[in-house]
C-alpha cells in the first residue's frame, strides 16, 4: 500500500525502501518486450516444432492452408493465453498501475482525479476471465501431453533426456501453478456453497487452489518467462543457431 499527500504527487511506500518507479518500470519493460516477441512469433513463425520439442506457442499443432498460404499456426492457439493473461486479476492490477497509472496504486492520488470508473465500459471484457480459464485449462492438458510425447519420442531417437524436455517440463509446471491458482478456479472450487466444509472434495480442491493462489503474482511472472525461454530455445534449434548434431 502506498500513501500520498493531497498537495503533491509524491508517493511513499511504507513497506519498501525500493524506489516507487521500479515496479511499474519493470512491468512495462518485461511485459512490453514479451508482447512484442509473442506477436512476432505468432504472426511470422511457421512452426514451433524441433524434433520431439514443441513450443508452447504452437500447442496444439494446427496447420491449415488457404490454397498455398499457411495460416500462421500459432494464431489458433494464441487467443487463449492472450485472453487469460489480459483478464487475469493480477495482470489487470499490474497493467492498470504500470502502463496506465490509472489507478496508480492503493490510497494514492490519481493524476486525473475523478475520471476513474473502475472496470466498466470498454474494460467490461475483463468479466470474461472465467471463460478464458476454461480454454486455458484444456490447453494446459495439451502441454502436459507434449511433455510426455516429447520424452517418449526422445527415447525412440536413442537419446536420454534432452534439455528441451526439461524446459518443457518446467514450463508446464509453472503454467499449471499459474493456471490452477487462478481466482476464477478458486471460486469454482469453493464458491456457491452454503457449507463448504460439508463437501470434502470441494473443500480439498479449494485448499489446493488456495495454496497456489497465495503467490499468484509470482506464478504469473515465472510462467511468462518459462513460456518465453522454452520458445527461444526451440526456435534457436529450429533456425540452426544452436547445433543440430545431438538432441540436446
Ligand atoms: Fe490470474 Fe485467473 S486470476 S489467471
Amino acid at each position: 500500500m502506498a500513501v500520498s499527500s493531497r498537495a503533491g504527487s509524491r508517493v511513499q511506500n511504507p513497506y519498501s525502501s525500493l524506489p516507487d518507479w521500479l515496479y511499474p518500470a519493470n512491468v512495462v519493460f518485461w511485459l512490453g518486450l514479451f508482447v512484442v516477441y509473442a506477436t512476432v512469433v505468432v504472426l511470422f513463425e511457421k512452426t514451433g516444432r524441433y524434433g520431439p520439442y514443441l513450443s508452447p506457442f504452437f500447442s496444439p499443432e494446427i496447420n491449415l492452408r488457404l490454397g498455398s498460404f499457411l495460416i500462421p499456426p500459432a494464431i489458433w492457439v494464441a487467443w487463449a493465453p492472450l485472453a487469460f493473461r489480459l483478464t487475469c486479476y493480477y495482470y489487470r492490477k499490474a497493467y492498470f498501475r504500470s502502463f496506465l497509472w490509472h489507478p496508480r496504486s492503493c490510497a494514492s492520488d490519481e493524476p486525473k482525479r475523478g475520471t476513474y470508473r473502475g472496470e466498466t465500459r470498454f474494460w467490461i471484457f475483463n468479466n470474461l476471465h472465467r471463460y478464458a480459464f476454461y480454454a486455458i485449462f484444456i490447453q494446459t492438458l495439451f502441454l502436459w501431453y507434449d511433455v510426455i510425447a516429447g520424452v517418449v519420442q526422445h527415447h525412440q531417437l536413442g537419446a536420454v533426456l534432452g534439455f528441451g524436455n526439461l524446459l518443457m517440463l518446467v514450463n508446464v509446471l509453472a503454467l499449471s501453478g499459474y493456471t490452477y491458482g487462478c481466482h476464477a478456479f478458486r471460486h469454482l472450487a469453493g464458491g456457491g456453497l452454503d457449507c463448504l466444509s460439508c463437501n470434502r472434495f470441494r473443500l480439498t480442491l479449494w485448499k489446493g487452489v488456495t495454496v497456489l493462489n497465495v503467490r499468484h503474482d509470482r506464478w504469473a511472472w515465472v510462467s511468462m518467462f518459462t513460456v518465453w525461454g522454452t520458445d527461444v530455445y526451440i526456435r534457436l534449434l529450429a533456425h540452426g543457431v544452436l547445433p543440430h548434431a545431438a538432441w540436446v
